[in-house]
């Protein structure tokens, strides 16, 4: 097991376009188990390669049934619906936005070996693929929202939203 440091915005790396992966070598697949374990570490839902300084297409998700999906130059190839909802990324800690994103999208990426398929899901999980798919182009969701919520105000607002919930 290896933790890998998570690189916060402001960061170079987190701005740039990454590449395709084409070798599926045994440097990949340590890259996915750190990544891996980075997340489980971290408590997060999805962790992007240019995260931990690797500028390469690859990212890890994790779904609603907790499995952590492999994604290797994943592309999103259908996208439905919409919501609306609280974001968050583990590059910019502590701070969290209102984000719309699709309510539904199919992801078409590789696996460690270089075999593709595809994936779909809804709600958080399509929401974190649409985040974690846009870290590798250099994106942000802070540039989603022009508001940023911490401390007591995101308090505020999560007690508000799960009063309309209730
Ligand atoms: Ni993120």
């Amino acid at each position: 097991m290896a933790l890998r440091k998570i690189v916060l915005q402001g960061e170079e790396c987190l701005r740039k376009k990454c590449r395709v992966v084409t070798d599926f070598n045994a440097r990949l697949h340590t890259l996915l188990d750190d990544m891996r374990d980075t997340l489980l570490d971290s408590g997060g839902v999805g962790l992007a390669a240019p995260q931990v300084g690797v500028l390469r297409r690859v990212c890890v998700v994790m779904n609603e049934d907790e499995e952590i999906i492999e994604l290797v130059n994943p592309e999103i190839i259908a996208a439905e619906g919409e919501q609306t909802g609280l974001e968050g990324c583990l590059s910019v800690p502590g701070k969290y936005g209102v984000v719309t994103r699709p309510d539904f999208v199919r992801v078409r990426a590789q696996d460690r070996h270089g075999k593709f398929f595809t994936v779909e899901d809804e709600g958080l999980t399509a929401r974190c693929f649409c985040h974690e798919i846009e870290h590798l182009d250099g994106h942000l969701f802070v540039e989603h929202t022009d508001h940023l919520m911490e401390g007591e105000e995101l308090e505020e607002y999560i007690r508000r939203m799960e009063e309309e919930d209730a």
